[in-house]
């Protein structure tokens, strides 16, 4: 695997492998690289002959009060994972390549950006829309791909790309979990085993509203009963919802649903999100 800071020698790699006619596919990560984030890469090498992995741990989508100073950082650990699973080049921009002095540009994707995650961390989706069309215009990839754990993320990458006419296809990738179904995630590493052993609330809850909804319709009630699970647990909910899989706004009868939640546990923010397979909503 190749290990690659520069631009141009990114751009080289990736010119050879097109002149050789390769298809090319882009995993864009934070870092502390776990079971979901291989289960992309696997994705990934079905997808294309090349595959990409960048980790840049990106400041413009962390709030002034959120975690960016302690998220986990583990460069070694991560580049072993990833020349063991067959990643060919490891793309580890430097911030002033992200962010060069002068830097000027934000893209914010209105509506799906506006409404759950977007409401409750202003400014986290053009943080994460700038620098993903940056690693798209850096990589050029056929392919990029996401993990639905990040349904609203996935969203808005979607929307982005249909917007601008980027010419590559974007995967979503589903969550993956624990075998009590709590979805993997990098933050999961900062669940006290007390908070942990209550955070499969999270899983559990959705589950069963999914479950009801299919069985009676009726999603108020379901909805209602989550948020008892979860503040039952010690959850502080920011949202437990259901909506329009692609818009994230109100559910419209005949179109996919996501059901979707955000909650913290001992200062720990979870999120997860299923699919709701009913046309009735209640
Ligand atoms: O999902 C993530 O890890 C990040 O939001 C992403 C897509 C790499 C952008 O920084």
């Amino acid at each position: 695997m190749q290990t690659v800071r520069q631009l141009d020698a990114l751009r080289g790699a990736v010119a050879t492998w097109r002149a050789a006619g390769e298809r090319v596919a882009l995993v864009p990560t934070m870092g502390a690289l776990h079971d979901g984030h291989m289960a992309l890469v696997e994705a990934a090498k079905r997808a294309a002959q090349r595959v990409v992995v960048s980790i840049f741990v990106n400041p413009k989508q962390f709030g002034p009060n959120e975690d960016l100073a302690q998220y986990p950082r583990k460069e070694l650990a991560d580049s072993r994972m990833l020349a063991a699973a067959g990643v060919d080049l490891l793309w580890l921009p430097p911030v002033e390549t992200m962010y060069p002095a002068g830097f000027a540009t934000n893209i914010s994707v209105g509506g799906v950006s506006e409404v759950l995650d977007g409401a409750h961390r202003p400014g986290h989706f053009d943080g994460v829309a700038t620098v993903v069309a940056k690693l798209f215009n850096q990589v050029r990839p056929d392919v990029a791909l996401f993990g639905e754990k990040d349904w609203q993320q996935l969203a808005v990458i979607r929307r982005l790309v249909a917007d601008l006419d980027l010419d590559l296809e974007i995967q979503g990738v589903m969550t993956q979990r624990e075998d009590d179904g709590l979805a993997l995630s990098s933050r999961n590493a900062y669940l006290t085993p007390e908070d942990r052993a209550q955070a499969v609330a999270l899983p559990r809850a959705l589950g069963l509203v999914e479950r009801t909804i299919a069985k009676s319709g009726d999603s108020e009630a379901a909805l209602a009963q989550a948020r008892e699970i979860l503040t039952a647990a010690g959850f502080d909910i920011d949202y437990v919802t259901l909506a329009d899989a692609e818009t994230l706004g109100d559910p419209i009868e005949g179109r996919a649903m996501r059901l979707l939640a955000a909650a913290r546990i001992g200062g720990t923010r979870l999120i997860d999100n299923i699919p709701v397979t009913t046309s009735e909503y209640g």
